[in-house]
């Protein structure tokens, strides 16, 4: 997809077709009463409703020729986040498309109210990015992807520098958030974690990142032994990749992101019921939106040196696979009862998160598909934070309000520490009684972080993927996170 800026308004019964945001039922436009008057007519003929992210396509009478419109929906202005503009971007991309449009135009210069010009040209151009993909890899005969496609931003700008610059970042993030989206959407036939491997060495060294990849011999002799209990039963080995930015300041302390990685998640001898295993290749989204995020700060550069660890594995059952009541030493010393084989993230990120000590971060992020229990607490519409530091929870949470990702701090208490108290080792991997399942899973994590390392721990699993299709996206990996973790680095 082809994005570009034209200082210059938009031509009346040009050939484009004009992207009109609706917001309270009123149009986002400015200084063409005509047009408005036009829209606000069909809103009130047609009664769309301008809810979020819904989008009809019509041409109306324009001042020489008919002019085509896409409306897109923002919904009430009360309840504005930027996840509504740039789902509507998506969303209005996708309807543009199907309704077999070439070019598409966006007036930049009647933002929703509390959206700065170049906010609002970033994250409509990755919306509208993000709208034009599907995952067609395993779709014989189809093309691969749409280049025709043209978004062009119009002016008058205030400032069409800081566009441009706006601009460029969105599609920068764009293309890592796509590519990546490729690998997160293959199953676990196919990205298996040496595939995994491959991936991020070929990403790596075209972006100029540092690379490394620890085998099966490596992490026994790591004694990373929470990782490779998840994945003894599989036929697929383990690993802990790790991909290196290094900021302009050589002695600045890195900024560590780990991703779970579960290439597929079956429970293992705690075997998940079928209905909720058929899309468990989703496990692997904390670590593919570190691999997002680490190509977009090689392009990105910014100022902090940023490190992203995957750990990597399959969970199956299996004659060698952990059972239920193993103990296990990890990496940093600390045995392990795993009493629940489905409680394997957690196993898997305490020994990346010990492995991540070695590279004295100024700070340790992980992102994971974690816990059911955060679906039933908060939905598919936000993600938990959890750490041991309240400013970096609560400079994550405004990172992603920035973002367009909905964060929300989730507590970690002693008695969630107390719960994963084991009975025959130092610590259990699942609680001892039935409830706050989110937190005490981040409590597990904390038991490997050090009280002077601050840590944040996001837990995606209602939002790291679509199982229905919407307006913005078909089913798949949403590469939740990504844009968070960017926004987060970027001002730091
Ligand atoms: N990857 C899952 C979390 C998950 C479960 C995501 C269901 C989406 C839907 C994780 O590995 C897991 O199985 N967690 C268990 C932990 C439990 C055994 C303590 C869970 O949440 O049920
Ligand atoms: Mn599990
Ligand atoms: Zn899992």
């Amino acid at each position: 997809m082809k994005f570009s800026l034209k200082p210059r308004p938009l031509n009346p019964g040009g050939s484009e077709c004009r992207i009109v945001f609706i917001q309270d039922k009123k149009p986002l436009i400015s200084g063409d009463s005509d047009l408005e008057a036009q829209i606000s007519a069909q809103i009130k003929k047609t009664g769309f409703s301008g809810d979020f992210a819904q989008t009809p396509v019509f041409s109306i009478l324009g001042k020489t020729n008919p002019e085509e419109l896409i409306l897109t929906g923002l919904g009430p202005r009360k309840h504005f986040r930027m996840e509504y503009l740039e789902r509507a971007a998506a969303a209005a991309l996708r309807a543009g498309k199907k309704a077999g449009v070439k070019v598409l135009a966006v007036s930049a210069d009647a933002p929703p109210a509390g959206v700065s010009e170049t906010d609002f040209v970033h994250a409509v151009a990755r919306g509208a990015a993000w709208g034009n993909y599907g995952f067609n890899l395993f779709k014989t005969g189809r093309k691969k992807r749409d280049h025709e496609l043209s978004v062009v931003f119009t002016g008058p700008f205030k400032n069409s520098a800081a566009c441009r610059n706006a601009l460029t970042r969105a599609e920068l993030e764009s293309s890592a958030l796509l590519a990546t989206a490729d690998l997160a959407n293959t199953p676990a036939n196919e990205a298996t974690p040496q595939k995994i491997s491959d991936w991020a060495k070929k990403t790596a060294k075209e972006n100029g990142l540092g690379f490394s990849s620890l085998n099966k011999a490596e992490l026994k002799k790591k004694n990373c032994n929470a990782l490779l209990a998840v994945a003894a039963g599989s036929a697929q080995d383990a690993k802990i990749i790790t991909l290196e930015y290094k900021g302009p300041n050589p002695k600045s302390r890195p900024v560590v992101l780990i991703g779970k990685t579960i290439t597929f998640d079956s429970g293992g001898i705690s075997l998940k019921p079928g209905k909720g295993m058929n899309w468990m290749q989703y496990d692997k989204c904390g670590g593919m939106a570190v691999l997002a995020v680490m190509q977009m700060v090689a392009q990105l550069k910014p100022e902090t040196s940023v490190i992203g660890m995957l750990a990597v594995a399959e969970n199956m059952p299996g004659g060698s696979a952990a059972r239920p009541g193993d103990i296990i030493k990890s990496h940093a010393g600390k045995t392990i009862e795993i009493l629940n084989t489905d409680a394997e993230g957690r196993l898997i990120l305490a020994d990346a998160l010990s492995l991540a000590q070695q590279h004295n971060p100024s700070a340790m992020v992980d992102i994971a598909t974690l816990t059911g229990a955060v679906i039933t607490a908060l939905g598919h519409t936000a993600a938990a934070v959890l750490g041991n530091d309240p400013d970096l929870n609560r400079s994550l949470i405004r990172a992603g309000a920035a973002a367009g990702e909905r964060f929300w701090e989730m507590p970690l208490w002693p008695e969630h520490t107390d719960d994963m108290n084991g009975t025959f080792a130092d610590l259990q991997n699942i609680g001892r009684s039935d409830g706050a399942k989110t937190s005490t899973a981040a409590a597990f994590l904390a038991s490997f972080v050090p009280e002077t390392i601050p840590w944040a721990h996001l837990d995606i699993a209602g939002t790291a993927w679509e199982e229905t299709s919407k307006p913005w996206m078909d089913p798949g990996a949403t590469l939740f996170g990504a844009r968070t973790l960017i926004e987060w680095i970027n001002g730091l």
